[in-house]
């Protein structure tokens, strides 16, 4: 395997996620955890994620031993400062902070190897190695960066980011690092993710009953696909109506999954409602959905009997923007899920997709024989429509916004690149806008469509959707719609915005 120490980065997933793209097994491992975790373990590579730390700012003399393995590691960005400085070159504070793409041009080398000599790839920084330790070659430059990539025997740095999309070759540079430089071997694949699970579940859960949280979507049937297979009849799923559902979506998930799995149903739509009564801040909205899901599961575990375990389809872009991945990452929104968990649980969590992205999950649903519409559901998230209205939530903006989101889903099933489309939903604003209806003057409130493109969930661009499905789509929310009279269109990619605007 190759361990990736998290030294805090939004992207030290993606980083593992290359490399199990590679089809070789991949670890995090906190930068504060001790060299010895790794001991055992057939540690092949090494790779140090980058972070937003400086490295001339700390004591850095205990993270010598991540190079004391004996095997090659790949230093990225904050990675890179890090070797640079501990072996005797110098890192200091950038004249001018380098975001974005560059040109960087590379010297011959492994790491390089099938890669044109002159590529765009993906910075951002804002320390810079300005001198490399004694011994160490200089691999790759950009117009402003001399030191874009060193080699210092089995150490190779990198300033930029070859595990992002925009960095070009990028994929080819890590599958260097892992295949050619690491020897590493091939092992990981869906089917011995879904064995290791199995068997993971298996040891922990022993002759106890465990229950799943389902949602509807890919993720919650993956996990509990996973699970049943672990555990048979002592797994007892359990879908939750909160009230912030879609429109119909009890009944259809109903239909789906009670054919295929041991499921319960749980009406508990007046207990969300009135625990979100007043409810404003967006933070505080997701805190009490988590607080009542594992509330409502706990009193069922109670129902049932000897049930210790609930089981989660929760997603590594769930982990990172609630803050809690492995290294130290700052917190973008508390997912429901991870987050928005209460401190003290009485039931224990098992995560069998934590560490994974969405699309890495729709292989193994495919892999596990999921129907096809199921795989491709879109995400939907466990806070729902909650987080959709922005402000005070109640059964009347409730109401409103599940008709113009009927409106606009019914509508995008029509469109041709539906399928591409990452998801596509309505918001409802909490502001009145003046309208004119048939002579008469209305105030009502004001509806956002967002719809986006994304490969994980973790950046997103907004779609460019065709003028006239904008227009038809406008046209039957505010005539069908009691409660809107002006709809508009959010423009927004992911970053700065997010997907969900709460
Ligand atoms: P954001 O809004 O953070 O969303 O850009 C990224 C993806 O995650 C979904 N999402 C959630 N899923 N629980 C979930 O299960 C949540 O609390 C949650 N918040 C956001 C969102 O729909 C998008 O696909």
């Amino acid at each position: 395997m190759i361990a990736v120490i998290d030294f805090g980065s939004q992207y030290t997933q993606l980083i593992a996620r290359r490399i199990r793209e590679c089809g070789v097994y991949s670890e995090i491992i906190s930068c504060h955890g001790s060299a010895s975790v790794l001991v055992g373990k057939d540690v092949e590579g090494i790779v140090l994620s980058g972070g937003p730390g400086s490295v001339y700012e700390i004591d850095i003399e205990n993270y010598r031993r991540f190079f004391s393995l004996g095997v090659p590691v790949l230093g990225i960005c904050y990675g890179m400062q890090l070797a640079a400085q501990l072996f005797g070159g110098k890192v200091r504070k950038s004249k001018s902070r380098e975001y974005g793409l560059a040109h960087l041009t590379h010297r011959k080398d492994p790491l390089f190897a099938g890669i044109p000599k002159r590529v765009h790839v993906w910075m951002s920084h804002g320390d810079t190695v300005v001198r490399v330790p004694r011994g160490a070659r200089v691999i790759a430059y950009t117009e402003n960066t001399a030191v874009a990539a060193f080699r210092l025997r089995g150490f190779y740095g990198l300033q930029f980011h070859p595990e992002v999309r925009h960095t070009r070759h990028g994929r080819r540079i890590i599958s260097n690092f892992v295949i050619k430089v690491c020897h590493a071997r091939r092992t990981w694949s869906a089917r011995r993710f879904v064995e290791d699970e199995i068997n993971r579940i298996r040891e922990m859960v022993g002759n106890e009953k465990a229950i799943c949280g389902i949602s509807g979507g890919v993720d919650s049937t993956v996990a509990a696909t996973i699970a049943a297979r672990a555990l048979g009849k002592n797994l007892i799923s359990v879908f939750v109506d909160n009230g912030v559902l879609r429109m119909n979506e009890r009944e259809e998930v109903r239909a789906s999954l009670s054919p295929v799995m041991n499921l319960r149903v749980i009406d508990a739509r007046d207990r969300f409602l009135s625990s979100l009564a007043n409810v404003k801040d967006a933070e505080r909205k997701r805190k009490v959905i988590g607080r009542e899901f594992i509330k409502i599961f706990e009193a069922e575990a109670n129902r049932i009997g000897n049930v210790k375990y609930l089981v989660q389809g929760t997603l590594y872009p769930d982990v990172i923007e609630s803050g809690q991945g492995i290294g130290p990452a700052d917190v973008i929104k508390s997912h429901h899920n991870v987050g928005g968990l209460p401190k003290r649980m009485k039931l224990k969590i098992i995560e069998p997709l934590r560490m994974l992205f969405k699309d890495e999950v729709r292989s193994i649903g495919r892999y596990l024989g999921l129907p096809a519409h199921y795989i491709e559901r879109k995400p939907f998230p466990g806070p729902g429509l909650a987080v959709r209205i922005v402000g005070v939530v109640n059964k009347g903006r409730l109401e409103t916004l599940r008709q113009a989101d009927q409106i606009l889903l019914e509508e995008a099933h029509k469109l041709r690149n539906y399928g591409s489309i990452w998801q596509i939903f309505a918001v409802l604003l909490p502001l009145g806008s003046v309208g004119v209806m048939g002579d008469r003057r209305t105030y009502d409130s004001v509806c956002a469509i967002r719809a986006v493109r994304s490969d994980d969930g973790m950046t997103a661009d907004w779609v460019r959707l065709p003028h006239n499905f904008l227009n038809r789509v406008s046209r039957r929310i505010v005539n069908e719609v009691k409660g809107i009279n002006r709809v508009v269109f959010d423009i927004t990619s992911k970053p700065p915005a997010t997907i969900e605007w709460e």
